[in-house]
């Protein structure tokens, strides 16, 4: 459906017939990380709605909003398979009808990791969010924990403007070889493929030493920078290790966090984190 009318009558039949509603927003150019979220939520509502839409407010100046994979054809194959009942996928001028002057403010939670590199990025996630959850009025949405920060905010601005929807994280979903699935990693060169694990395998390594006991993030980021700068072909943004609910860095581990990179290979930008939970009396 192309059109905020149509897909909210639609909806609003079903939920007039008591049945619930789960939402899966996308960017579109699915892959199997953004399925495995589809396919959770199949399995928990009774209408499930996907939208794809590329958020032109949520990508910088400089960022690859233009070149930003799209193919709706194939999306709509995959939507089809799970068994989706509705997808909304509007043009532009269907969402932001007129220029947009209201935005959603975040606050702390875009401090840090993402935020600083990506100015204005969650802003505008925020509020195409926002303007999704009011045309489609979900029971329950889904978020990959691949986009870690999203999740948080998200969840936070459900609780701050009283939202009436439940947000459920999923898994992020890897490649064997522990690359994290991204419509971006069609962007890398084969060698770039090859190196791109390198960021996961730097997290882990990170996790196993606070799993391991050791609490001084000083010491834990500098042996994770020694692995992400052995890759020639990385060249690392930041690499953070932050409390999982606030996002602020911590300097000691004192219980669960969140550990989050983001690298360069080549002219793509690829994010991914683990969470670590200190071993009991470690
Ligand atoms: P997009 O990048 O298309 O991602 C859609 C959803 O799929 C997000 O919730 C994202 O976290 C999840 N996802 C992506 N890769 C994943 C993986 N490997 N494993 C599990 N989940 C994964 O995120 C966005 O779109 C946009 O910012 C959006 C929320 C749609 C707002 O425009």
């Amino acid at each position: 459906m192309r059109s905020v009318a149509e897909v909210r009558e639609y909806l609003s039949r079903a939920r007039r017939a008591g049945r619930t509603i789960g939402l899966v927003p996308t960017m579109g150019a699915l892959h199997a990380g953004n399925i495995s979220l589809m396919e959770k939520a199949r399995g928990q509502c009774d209408v499930l709605a996907v939208t794809i839409f590329v958020n032109p407010l949520q990508f910088g100046p400089n960022e690859d909003y233009q070149r930003y994979p799209r193919n709706l054809e194939r999306d709509l194959e995959a939507c089809e398979r799970v068994g989706v009942d509705v997808v909304f996928a509007p043009a532009f001028e269907a969402l932001y009808v007129s220029e947009q002057k209201i935005f959603i403010e975040i606050t702390q939670l875009a401090d840090h990791l993402c935020g600083p590199f990506r100015p204005g990025h969650f802003r505008g996630v925020a509020t195409v969010v926002a303007k999704l959850f009011n045309v489609i009025q979900p029971d329950t949405a889904y978020f990959g924990e691949k986009d870690y920060q999203q999740l948080c905010i998200i969840r936070k601005m459900v609780e701050d403007l009283n939202l009436p929807i439940e947000i459920v994280p999923v898994a992020t979903y890897r490649e064997p070889d522990g690359l994290a699935l991204s419509s971006r990693n069609v962007y890398l060169e084969p060698e770039g493929r090859e190196a791109a694990p390198t960021l996961f395998r730097a997290l882990s390594s990170a996790r196993k030493m606070i799993e391991d006991g050791e609490k001084d993030v000083a010491v834990i980021k500098e042996s994770s920078a020694w692995i992400l700068d052995a890759e020639s072909h990385i060249r690392p943004e930041y690499f953070e290790i932050v409390d999982p609910v606030n996002l602020q860095p911590v300097t000691e581990i004192a219980g669960e966090v969140r550990i989050a990179g983001a690298v360069w290979i080549g002219k793509t930008r690829l994010i991914d984190n683990v969470s670590a939970v200190p071993r009991q009396g470690g």
